[in-house]
């Protein structure tokens, strides 16, 4: 029997978000029904409520989340009743071209589930980045559902859904970040301090955080950054090149995603380092740079969809290194709230009050 629910929906451009009733339908061939326990406010989920992302609206927002999977459909052996679960959204198909050529964590062609959720008038939905969290419970593909241990906190485990796994990943995966390298990151939210943590993690041992917001500096501090600078008020690419003997980070990463990160992302680099681009830009912005820089400081300007991860190889292996001690995953929740208050977060992200809040139900 298809399930009425409550899920929190951005029904139109720049309107703000509502609580509606959602019918969920059981789980068909491949899907699975998780029960959410908690999801964090992403900053993609305000893209998409300003329509920065598509055009097909209505969207069910939220998909940073972990929960409890309740039933699952015909053929599903992946997942049962009972597992506890991160959410992704890289359902991987194991047969497009990328996974032919073994690089899965680039799949084209990943899993969403078939069926479709709507509103009570029968309106589909479009779930956000094909998940669909701040909601009591969701439908997904099963393979969009990655078992770990379940002595996390559900509200740490979720951001592994989207933000922190894209911020982590970007510094050790896109940009192999090694043991004794330097790393600048500019924008020190949700994302760019995960960077922060991961760089950390894999041993970099000068890392720069770079925000305009010195709430922010103090948090990246928090995560690992060895120094930061306040763009508002020190040039960040002198800042930088201060710091590395005069020659710039082996990697940058902009999670940010404007047209002037990304510039001193690419100035602020060392001749041969790498460029990483996590921020997500809007479809109007372009960039200018010298064609004669873009070859003459070598190396790689590269962008990182969800941190180029495989969630059923990083997910159980950061939820491990946080049992650990080893990476501080609660750090990053800054308040729960209920489904009643995305809105609201969303204005304290705008003001940059959190790092992440995170429903909870
Ligand atoms: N590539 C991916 O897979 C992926 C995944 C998740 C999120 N994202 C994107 O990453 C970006 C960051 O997300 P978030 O959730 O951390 O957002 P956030 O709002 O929490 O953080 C953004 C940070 O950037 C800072 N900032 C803004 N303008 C700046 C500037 N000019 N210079 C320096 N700092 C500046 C803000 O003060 C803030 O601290 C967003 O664009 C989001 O859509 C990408
Ligand atoms: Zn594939
Ligand atoms: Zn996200």
């Amino acid at each position: 029997m298809p399930q009425k629910v409550r899920g929190v929906v951005a029904r139109s451009k720049g309107a703000p978000v509502s609580l509606e009733t959602i019918i969920v339908p059981d789980p068909g061939p491949g899907e699975a029904v998780v029960q959410v326990q908690a999801c964090g406010v992403c900053h993609t989920d305000l893209h998409y409520r300003e329509g920065g992302i598509n055009d097909e609206f209505p969207f069910l927002l939220g998909h940073e989340a972990a929960g409890i999977v309740e039933s699952v459909g015909d053929g599903v052996t992946e997942v049962a009743p009972g597992d506890f679960v991160i959410l992704n959204w890289r359902a991987v198909d194991g047969t497009c071209r990328a996974c032919r050529r073994g690089e899965p964590w680039y799949c084209f062609s990943t899993h969403n589930a078939s069926q479709k959720m709507t509103l009570e008038s029968g309106e589909e939905l479009t779930p956000a980045l094909g998940i669909g969290a701040f909601i009591e419970k969701t439908l997904v593909h099963a393979g969009q559902c990655t078992k770990v241990n379940p002595a996390v906190k559900p509200e740490a485990a979720g951001l592994l859904g989207c933000g922190v796994m894209a911020g982590i990943c970007a510094a050790i995966n896109t940009g192999k970040v090694r043991r004794g390298d330097s790393i600048a990151v500019i924008g020190c939210g949700g994302v760019g301090n995960a960077a922060i943590a991961g760089a950390y993690l894999a041993g970099a041992t000068t890392i720069i955080g770079i925000d305009v917001d010195d709430r922010k500096l103090q948090w990246a501090k928090e995560f690992g950054a060895t120094h930061t600078i306040n763009s508002r008020e020190q040039d960040p690419v002198e800042g930088v090149q201060a710091l590395t003997d005069g020659n710039g980070a082996n990697v940058v990463v902009d999670a940010v995603g404007r047209p002037e990160t990304f510039k001193q992302a690419f100035y602020a680099r060392d001749l041969a380092g790498t460029v990483v681009l996590v921020g997500v830009p809007t479809p109007d912005l372009t960039i200018d740079l010298p064609l004669i820089d873009v070859f003459g400081r070598g190396g790689a300007t590269k962008s990182s969809w969800y941190g180029d991860c495989l969630p059923s190889r990083d997910f159980p292996m950061l939820v491990d290194l946080h049992l650990q001690g080893r990476l501080p995953l609660d750090k990053f929740v800054s308040e729960t709230i209920g489904l009643e208050d995305v809105e609201a977060a969303f204005e304290k992200m705008h003001k940059g009050e959190v790092l992440r809040s995170v429903v909870v139900l």
